[in-house]
């Protein structure tokens, strides 16, 4: 074969049609069809052990050129050719274990992959960190999303590290407190649209262009990249040896697409041999790729989405076809959790010291739901994915404390009234 015809490092594909780009292309869809993109990376012309060694090294090496970084550490498979990279660095957030929630959801041992442990609070660091770096890899001067919050936040602390322009569109009035704060002081420009998340995904998608701003969405092909060190990174914890079920809230579809393609590529490089069934859970009156699950993905389903938690309030998610490929290729599940459902299991997870915010606990509402409904088999393990800390959304539940004078016989009457309650 001559040099010319090689295949580069990377280069991105239309899950639609096909169509192939170069990977410094900007273009967030395809140019043909208008299809989603995907990143696909030439195998590593290293082993698999040789592969799992580099990864392991890093993860205990030194400061400094991402290794500390729980995305970068597996540079192989996420951006090869990358150099200049912008990172936090991010990543390297742990598997936690309570035996409270093992009780409260009736599995005997659930454990919670917390992604609010990252720089800003969210798992959408890891995509986020991919993306500025493609930003600035291809030139650009501005980066901009439409938010439910955490990418918002995300995007406006990348944006500010690599000096780039970034504008964020977020539902006025949808979003969490603690979100919109991070964004406006990390230096985005925001702007709150009169409408829903879907009206503010239509806007960006469709002014992008004309405004010259790189879009950083999950349709953004590199964001999907970063966001498969979830599963890179947990399988590691996990000694390469995969979980029978992974469980995790679904909006825009980003996660679940993002979870699908590092399966596959783990299997096909030979990492691992089993495929673990993913789960995703969405919120019952936000809850359109349920409806598409029900009948077989035969047609795309939109609704108005309602829901307690703003992070997964959409009802025209994004990525919705690599969502299906995913779920269809893991033999996985979509399942809907009512927000009474998700508040409780949120009370359960604060209660046992951890903590996350509402849109999180959607996934451990549907790990009890699954060994409620009997699917899980004995020894079966299973990995909920917690995607966003618990002050993103300090606002639920209400907490007002009840205000005392300062004596200690005050103090000592509220202690009785509040027992008595
Ligand atoms: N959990 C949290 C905390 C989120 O912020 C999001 C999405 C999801 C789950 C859903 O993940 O979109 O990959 O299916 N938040 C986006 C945002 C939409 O703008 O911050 P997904």
């Amino acid at each position: 074969m001559s040099f010319s015809t090689d295949r580069p490092r990377s280069w991105q594909t239309c899950i639609a049609c096909g169509n192939e780009t170069v990977d410094i292309d900007p273009a967030t869809r395809c140019r043909q069809c208008g299809g989603l993109l995907e990143v696909r990376h030439r195998a590593p012309d290293i082993t698999r052990d040789e592969l799992l060694r580099r990864f392991t090294e890093r993860r205990g090496g030194p400061r400094g050129a991402g290794a500390t970084s729980g995305v970068w550490r597996f540079r192989e498979l996420v951006m090869p050719s990358a150099e200049l990279i912008v990172s936090h660095p991010e990543g390297n957030t742990p598997l936690l274990h309570r035996t409270a929630l093992d009780e409260y959801t009736g599995i005997p041992e659930l454990l919670l992959k917390h992604e609010g442990y990252n720089p800003t609070g969210s798992f959408k660091d890891r995509g986020m960190t991919v993306g500025v770096t493609q930003a600035v890899r291809i030139g650009a001067r501005a980066v901009a999303c439409a938010s439910t919050g955490n990418t918002a936040a995300s995007l406006a602390a990348y944006a500010a590290q690599a000096r780039l322009a970034a504008l964020v569109l977020v539902p006025a009035g949808g979003v969490a407190a603690g979100k919109l704060a991070q964004a406006v002081a990390y230096g985005a420009q925001v702007f709150a649209v009169r409408g829903d998340f879907d009206d503010s995904m239509r806007l960006v998608e469709e002014s992008g262009a004309r405004l010259g701003v790189y879009l950083l969405n999950s349709v953004n092909p590199y964001r999907i990249e970063g966001q498969k060190t979830i599963i890179l990174e947990l399988l590691q914890q996990l000694a390469w040896e995969p979980p029978a079920w992974i469980v995790v809230p679904a909006g825009n579809l980003g996660n679940l697409s993002a979870f699908g393609k590092a399966l596959r590529e783990l299997r096909d490089y030979g990492v691992i041999s089993r495929i673990p069934r993913l789960v995703g859970v969405q919120a019952a009156a936000a809850a359109p790729f349920a409806a598409g699950f029900a009948d077989g993905f035969r047609t795309r389903h939109t609704v108005r989405a309602e829901t307690v938690a703003s992070a997964i309030r959409i009802g025209n998610p994004a990525s919705w076809d690599r969502a299906v490929q995913a779920i269809r290729e893991t033999d996985g599940i979509v399942l809907t959790a009512t927000d009474d459902e998700i508040l409780d299991a949120k009370a359960a997870v604060d209660r046992a010291g951890i903590g996350c915010e509402p849109a999180s606990a959607a996934a451990v509402a549907g790990a009890r739901q699954l060994a409620r409904t009997g699917r899980i088999a004995p020894g079966e393990r299973v990995v909920a994915v917690l995607t966003g800390h618990l002050l993103k959304d300090p606002g639920l539940p209400a907490t007002e404390p009840v205000a005392i004078e300062p004596t200690v016989s005050a103090l000592e009457r509220a202690i009785d009234a509040a027992a008595r309650d």
